[in-house]
């Protein structure tokens, strides 16, 4: 995929615990079609270790601390990239948080936090790399959002589903705003994806005991191909939406749930 020295800020970098996530996956996925990778996340260890896998093939890589929902922090960021790598080619809007819970177990404050981790970020980020890739004659902006965004997944995960429903047409509507400028903005939908995040954030909702083999095959089995996604499967299509092999794919979704949408 063309991708050659495009420069990608890759919000959510990291991997919440030991193992691939889609963030870090998607690092080395775009390295390897020649990208330079700022890897952005709020922990510094997670930035770093994505950036040391993409060092490792050999390729371009920096790290940077930052957490999505501070504008200072995260113009800082954007401000190294610029002066580093010259400007931001590609955005890609991974970070993402949730809370299993419905109605009555989902508390205001949050819903407001995840809204302004999985949401507002992406504002502060647009409003900061846009402008950049106005002058260069274009970019591509790519948001990570779920098949929970779309669907009732068989448990309550409201302020999830609610803000990955949000990322959708927001990414939407910076796609129509900017279509004229070359700058393309697209959303990946992932469906069930076995990163190491799931024992942590969604195992009460598939197994009583947060039994690890019985969270894997329950989510496995939901799935027509009978399994989870892998994070690289994700990271393909992350790559794809970024590169120009996608140039007049623009204000749309891709989803990635091996069938998982068309059974509801
Ligand atoms: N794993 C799945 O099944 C699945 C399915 C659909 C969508 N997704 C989405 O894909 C994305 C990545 O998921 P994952 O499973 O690889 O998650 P993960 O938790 O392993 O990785 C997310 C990374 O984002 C970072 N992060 C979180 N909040 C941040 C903030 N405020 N600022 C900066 N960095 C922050 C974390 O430190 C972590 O390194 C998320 O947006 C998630 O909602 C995941």
């Amino acid at each position: 995929m063309k991708l050659e020295n495009k420069v990608v800020l890759m919000a959510g970098a990291g991997s919440s615990a030991p193992g691939w996530s889609i963030g870090k996956a998607s690092c080395v996925t775009l390295a390897r079609h020649g990208a330079i990778i700022v890897a952005l996340d709020a922990s510094l260890d997670a930035a770093q270790d994505a950036a040391q896998e993409v060092l490792k093939l050999g390729g371009k890589a920096l790290a940077v601390q930052a957490d999505v929902t501070d504008p200072t922090a995260v113009e800082q960021a954007i401000a190294l990239a610029n002066h580093e790598f010259g400007g931001i080619d590609v955005y890609v809007a991974n970070a993402g948080i949730g809370k299993i819970g419905g109605v009555t177990e989902t508390q205001t404050s949050d819903l407001d936090r995840i809204y302004q981790v999985n949401v507002q970020s992406l504002l502060t980020a647009a409003k900061l790399v846009i402008p950049g890739m106005v002058q260069r004659g274009g970019g591509s902006i790519v948001t990570i959002s779920s098949v929970a965004g779309i669907r009732y997944l068989g448990y309550p995960h409201l302020a999830y589903g609610v803000t990955k429903a949000a990322l959708i047409q927001f990414t939407r509507m910076i796609a129509h705003e900017y279509a004229a400028d070359g700058i393309r903005a697209n959303t990946v939908v992932p469906g069930l994806i076995d990163t190491p995040r799931i024992q942590k954030n969604v195992s009460s909702a598939f197994s009583k005991d947060n039994n690890a083999d019985e969270v894997r095959n329950k989510r496995n089995q939901q799935v027509p191909m009978q399994r989870m996604g892998t994070p690289w499967e994700v990271a393909n299509a992350i790559a794809f939406l970024a590169s120009d092999e996608a140039s007049y794919i623009t204000g749309t979704e891709l989803i990635v749930d091996g069938g998982l949408t068309g059974k509801f």
